[in-house]
Formats: C-alpha cells, sequence, structure tokens
C-alpha cells in the first residue's frame, strides 16, 4: 500500500478535520504513505474530483468545525441519482470509482461516515475494495463502538443551550422546550439534559404519556418551582399520538426538519398546564462550530488507527472504541442496527433518581 484515499460522506460532524489530520499526519509520518482527499465524499469518488493531502493542507484544522473535504447527503455511488430525459434514475457507479481509484493510485480508503456512508463502505469491501471506516455521527446511534466523535461536541452545544434557556425560564415562569437532534436515538436529548439539569427528557426510545408529563410540571409549578425545562428529541413520540417526525428525518428535505415535535408538545403543555410555553430548536447550531477536547482526542485517535487498520490488512472494519481500547470491527456489525438508549439502563435509571421525568 503506497497511497490512500480518504472521503467524508453523510452529514458534517464536530470532528471531521481531526479525523483528516490524523489519516494524513499517521499515513505520512508513520509510514511514508501519500494521501489523497476525495472532495464532497462519494460525488468525488464518482466524478474523480480528488486532491493530494500534504502536511500542510491539514495544519490548522484540529479545532475546525465542518470538513476541508467537503460532503454530501445524497451521493451513493451503488445508487447514483443521474437525471434523463428530465426523469430522475439511479445507476450503479461503483466501478467507474473504481477505475477512478486505479487511475489515481490509491489502493485503500478510509470512508469517514455514518451508517449510511458505512453501508456503502461495505458494499466496495464486497466488491474487493480495501476499506476501513471510521465512525462518525453526532447522534451516537451506531451500535458496534461506544461513542461516535461529534456526539460530545453535540452534547456539549445542547448543555449550553439549556443552561441558558434555564435563566429565562425562570425569570418568566414559563416551560422551555429545547428540541434537539438525534434521528431515531435520544442520545443527545439524554445526555444534555442530564447535564443541563432538565425537568422532563422525551426521547423516541421511551414513548411518552402528554398527561404525566403535564403532572409533573404541575407537581413542580405547586412546590414553587414555577418553570420547566422540556428537552425532545427530534424522533421522540407521544403514546398514541402523531409519529411528527420519526418518517421524516430520513428525507432531509422535508419542510417539517425545520422543527416538529417540540411545537406540537408545546401546545399541548400550554393547554394542560396553562402556563407559558416556547420552544427552540436546535437545529443545525448543534452539527457546527468547534469539536470539544474529548471529539477532539477521540477523532485523533480514530484517524491514527484506521491508517493503523489499512497497514495490518484489516479491510472491511470500521475502528470502534471499546473502552479503552480503539479496536478494528467487521463492518457488517457496525452498520444497519441503529444503538438506542436503554429504557432500563442506567443512565436512565440515574436521571429517574435524580427526579427527570420521561413522561412514562
Ligand atoms: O445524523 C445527523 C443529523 O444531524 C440528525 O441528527 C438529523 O436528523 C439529520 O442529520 C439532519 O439532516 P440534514 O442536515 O440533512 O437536515
Amino acid at each position: 500500500i503506497k497511497r490512500i484515499g480518504v472521503l467524508t460522506g453523510g452529514g458534517d460532524c464536530p470532528g471531521l478535520n481531526a479525523v483528516i489530520r490524523a489519516v494524513v499526519k499517521t499515513a505520512i509520518r508513520r509510514y511514508d504513505l501519500e494521501v489523497v482527499g476525495i472532495i464532497d465524499g462519494f460525488y468525488g469518488l464518482v466524478n474523480d474530483v480528488m486532491e493530494p493531502l500534504t502536511e500542510s493542507s491539514v495544519s490548522g484544522i484540529l479545532h475546525r468545525g465542518g470538513t476541508i473535504l467537503g460532503t454530501t447527503n445524497r451521493d451513493n455511488p451503488f445508487r447514483y441519482a443521474v437525471e434523463k430525459d428530465g426523469k430522475l434514475t439511479f445507476e450503479d457507479r461503483s466501478e467507474q470509482c473504481i477505475a477512478n481509484m486505479k487511475k489515481r493510485g490509491i489502493d485503500a480508503l478510509v470512508i469517514i461516515g455514518g451508517d449510511g456512508s458505512l453501508s456503502i463502505a461495505l458494499e466496495f469491501h464486497k466488491k474487493g475494495i480495501p476499506v476501513v471506516g471510521v465512525p462518525k455521527t453526532i447522534d451516537n446511534d451506531l451500535s458496534a463502538t461506544d461513542v461516535t466523535f461529534g456526539f460530545d461536541s453535540a452534547v456539549t452545544t445542547a448543555t449550553e443551550a439549556i443552561d441558558k434557556l434555564h435563566t429565562t425560564a425562570e425569570s418568566h415562569h414559563r416551560i422551555m422546550i429545547l428540541e434537539v437532534m438525534g434521528r431515531y436515538a435520544g442520545w443527545i436529548a439524554l445526555y444534555s439534559g442530564l447535564a443541563g439539569g432538565a425537568d422532563v427528557i422525551l426521547i423516541p426510545e421511551i414513548p411518552f404519556d402528554l398527561g404525566k408529563v403535564c403532572e409533573h410540571i404541575r407537581a413542580r409549578a405547586e412546590r414553587g418551582r414555577k418553570f420547566s425545562i422540556v428537552v425532545i428529541a427530534e424522533g421522540a413520540k407521544e403514546i398514541g399520538g402523531e409519529l411528527v417526525v420519526q418518517k421524516l428525518v430520513a428525507q432531509s428535505h422535508d419542510p417539517v426538519r425545520l422543527g416538529g415535535i417540540g411545537h406540537v408538545v408545546a401546545q399541548k403543555l400550554e393547554m394542560c398546564t396553562g402556563m407559558e410555553t416556547r420552544v427552540t430548536v436546535l437545529g443545525h447550531v448543534q452539527r457546527g462550530g468547534s469539536p470539544t477536547a474529548e471529539d477532539r482526542i477521540l477523532s485523533t485517535r480514530y484517524g491514527s488507527a484506521a491508517i493503523d487498520a489499512i497497514m495490518s490488512g484489516q479491510f472491511g472494519k470500521m475502528v470502534a472504541l471499546r473502552t479503552p481500547k480503539i479496536l478494528p470491527v467487521p463492518l457488517e456489525e457496525a452498520v444497519g442496527t441503529a444503538k438506542q438508549v436503554k429504557t432500563e439502563g442506567q443512565i436512565v435509571q440515574a436521571a429517574k433518581s435524580v427526579g427527570i421525568s420521561f413522561g412514562d
């Protein structure tokens, strides 16, 4: 192996640049390899948009959000969207990718992505392409690793938002609802709700009874706590209620992505408690900005371990945190099954013990 290609697929995520930097530095310093950056994710692999990466290309990017390589959500080389005669059709362009890799002399690929991109990595592996994946998502919903990079940064941003909402909620005796991301998992809501001292946390894994949420907030008011903070995951669902976001998060361009379940719950809570209620949809603020120190460290470890995995012939693997180690695990184990919050787990139990309601 002489030359390695690196690409970032799916949504951006704090820590992406730290991974790219570690990939490039480890490849060059430790193994004397060359690195090619593939621009705009799988789009660049299909269309041969690539550029060499040197140590100077990755200098000063450790703390920077976003990705110096660009990324796209939608391009899948195995089902590549092509417009023909005004109609959208899907074609398998994987052979074109392989030809581009050969042309560029790329011997192995590092694919940094969430479930979607890592599933594509697995398909390339099955076609004989040497590939190693790195688990990226703020949602922390990949089952084969203890933590994905980007999660800690998203939790930190959401916690800061809760801290700010606390002071304004208290001043006005209001219910403040914070809707956070997480797709089908409640990790961001659970961790930020715990860290920020939320009164109610609503997550997809525990369908909530709105009557119980009301009761909890009213009981707080009777005890003199005339404000409440509700952290709600975008994928949370009310028992017997409509699935407001569940069906929509996969379709990123649906208008309801502009804010969903938080508003629905706000209207109902205002009616049942008689308290003024306001909603903040945190949205992409959670994905932007600098990675936390924890994410910088994890990203650096992942990037460096990905190159070690390639150089020891561990293809078709994803580097995973199995505390305290980073280990290569088969991509088959890593994709397809979303890691959800354990409803009877210690974290939920601790939250309940300190008086947080999950509406169950
Ligand atoms: O997977 C990351 C994530 O930010 C989810 O939490 C969210 O549901 C989705 O991506 C938003 O996607 P988009 O950036 O396409 O709106």
